[in-house]
């Protein structure tokens, strides 16, 4: 088993294990929950549902289930004000735990209400794609959208703990799957040249390394969350991708793939970073080549308008400029902050006509 210790303010674990979940009974009883709230999706409910539920009824663990639609629509304000009012319908308080049992959406919505109800109760993640084990899953980020722009609303809250079973995405539709190799392509690129490399073999659910590939990118981000948990700094350098992939993902009505919106995030940033001489051709033509094998999308044909109007909405944004994620190589990211003429540029740049 790979164990990811996450020293934020509240130390937590992340076991990496396959068939870790049958033994999901074993972790959740130590914790002494008087009952827990299972929130999950439309999705996961019909594969795992069963199965999860007996877990629990074995070991005599109290749980109610909470069930939301699959997809981005459920990270809005009036499924978290469902999901609160069934918490205190059913008598939740300090005593009981929040399981986010699902993929980035259920983890960001589940992590949020446990961040509020009742001022907070604790929450377990178990992350069933592989963007949520790669990364939503781990660092406390929570939120939901507003419509006027992606993550808008949320709070930080670590989870008690974070159970990772790679044997779950066994399941997971190709596209969901591709959509969490961005995210790992987005490590690679910050932060690991070895893991950049693995990459351009096959990486699918049955890889014999898939567990320690998952748990290199949640170190990475366990480090990167340990020098800045609250997002001063350091860790703005994850976004990378992000503010162009956000707009993208707004343009789309939040119909396209998070991950996919970020790999052309990636893509657009690397063609500006070559036509502005940051990346040299041959770092630059090795990472729009990765997303290529990877079978990712690489260009957008919203306009750039657009685009630029919604990444002044984006969180990381000021009134007059906002920190773009760059790099100089592998391993070399920077933070560039622009005014939004030159966030132009950079987008005429990056966008290929
Ligand atoms: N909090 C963070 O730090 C952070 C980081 C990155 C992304 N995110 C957020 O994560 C979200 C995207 O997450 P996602 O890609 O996991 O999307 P998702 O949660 O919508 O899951 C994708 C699809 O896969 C289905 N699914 C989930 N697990 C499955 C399984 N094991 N088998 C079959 N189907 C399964 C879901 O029902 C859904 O249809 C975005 O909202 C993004 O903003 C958050």
């Amino acid at each position: 088993m790979n164990i990811v210790k996450v020293s934020s303010s509240k130390p937590y674990s992340v076991y990496i294990d396959r068939g870790i979940i049958d033994r999901l009974g074993e972790y959740i009883r130590s914790n002494g929950y008087v009952k827990y709230l299972l929130l999950t999706d439309e999705n996961v409910d019909r594969i795992y549902g069963e199965r999860i539920e007996k877990i629990f009824k074995n070991r005599q663990i109290k749980i109610v289930k909470y069930v939301v639609p699959a997809g981005e629509e459920s990270k809005s304000m009036s499924i978290l004000e469902e999901l609160l009012t069934f918490m205190a319908e059913n008598h939740f308080n300090r005593s009981d735990g929040l399981i986010a049992f699902g993929g980035g959406v259920v983890g960001d919505l589940g992590g949020f209400a446990a961040g509020i109800y009742q001022r907070g109760i604790d929450y377990i993640q178990i992350p069933t794609t592989l963007l949520a084990a790669v990364d939503s899953s781990v660092g406390g980020k929570t939120a939901v959208n507003l419509s006027s722009g992606k993550n808008l609303v949320g709070v930080f809250k670590q989870p008690k703990f974070v159970l990772c079973d790679p044997d779950l995405l066994e399941t997971l539709p190709m596209d969901d799957f591709r959509s969490g190799v961005a995210e790992i392509i987005k490590y690679a690129v910050l932060f690991d040249g070895e893991l950049f490399k693995r990459l351009f073999s096959k990486l699918d659910s049955q890889s014999p390394d898939l567990s320690e590939v998952i748990s290199k990118c949640v170190s990475h981000k366990a480090e990167i969350v340990k020098q800045d948990e609250f997002e001063a700094g350091k860790r703005q350098l994850l976004n990378l991708g992000h503010t162009v992939g956000h707009a993208i993902e707004k343009a789309s009505g939040y119909k396209m793939r998070h991950g996919y919106a970020v790999a052309i995030g990636i893509a657009i940033i690397t063609r500006a970073g070559l036509a502005q001489g940051i990346i040299e051709e041959g770092v630059a033509d090795e990472v729009l080549e990765l997303l290529n094998v990877n079978k990712l999308p690489t260009n957008t044909l919203y306009p750039i308008e657009e685009l630029l109007e919604y990444c002044k909405g984006d969180k990381k944004g000021h009134l007059e400029s906002i920190n773009v994620i760059m790099f100089r190589d592998i391993e070399k990211p920077v933070i560039i902050k622009m005014n939004y003429d030159e966030l132009y540029i950079m987008l005429k740049q990056g966008v290929m006509s």
